[in-house]
């Protein structure tokens, strides 16, 4: 448990950061499930490119689940013990895939980033001049949550375009 290291942090309550990184840790737990059972199910054309993309994701998730668990452990708190718990707290939900074809896959996981740059942007603005070493924390997730959307984004487009393009062969 952090002792001189909880004391600079300055304006915020040490729960309250607890609290925000739980939520996050809920979310990052969910993001990770959704990659692992979205590569397995992924169907369609280019579907090999989407699973890399999504492997490498859901290793991403994991990773900063572990970072953000460190955080709490560091501030005295406890990570959510009880899957069961991530429902309640988490910011962006869970939605199991429906539709299997890679371009709704690749939509859903585009809106699941969507959020959680929402969340971390909003936790390092909680966070700014205040806790620096949360701070620092989650400004390295948010930067890997856009970089995510970016590279999921650019598959998407490029795997709509290859299924216009064999439309129009076929036409
Ligand atoms: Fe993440
Ligand atoms: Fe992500």
């Amino acid at each position: 448990m952090a002792r001189v290291g909880n004391s600079i942090i300055k304006g915020i309550e040490v729960g309250e950061v607890i609290n925000l990184l739980n939520k996050a840790y809920a979310d990052e737990w969910l993001a990770y499930y959704q990659y692992y059972i979205e590569e397995k199910v992924v169907k369609g054309i280019m579907k090999d490119a989407a699973i890399a993309e999504l492997n490498q994701h859901a290793a991403d998730e994991l990773r900063h689940a572990d970072m953000v668990a460190q955080r709490i452990l560091q501030l005295g708190g406890t990570p959510l013990l009880n899957p069961k718990e991530w429902f309640v707290h988490t910011n962006c939900g869970y939605e199991e895939p429906k539709n299997f074809d890679v371009v709704a896959i690749l939509e859903d996981a585009i809106k699941g980033e969507q959020c959680a740059i929402k969340t971390y942007s909003e936790i390092v603005d909680i966070t700014r001049g205040k806790d620096i070493v949360t701070y620092d924390i989650v400004s390295q997730i948010l930067a890997d949550e856009v970089e995510h959307e970016e590279d999921l984004a650019a598959l998407h487009e490029d795997i709509s375009e290859f299924v216009q393009d064999i439309k129009a062969v076929i036409r």
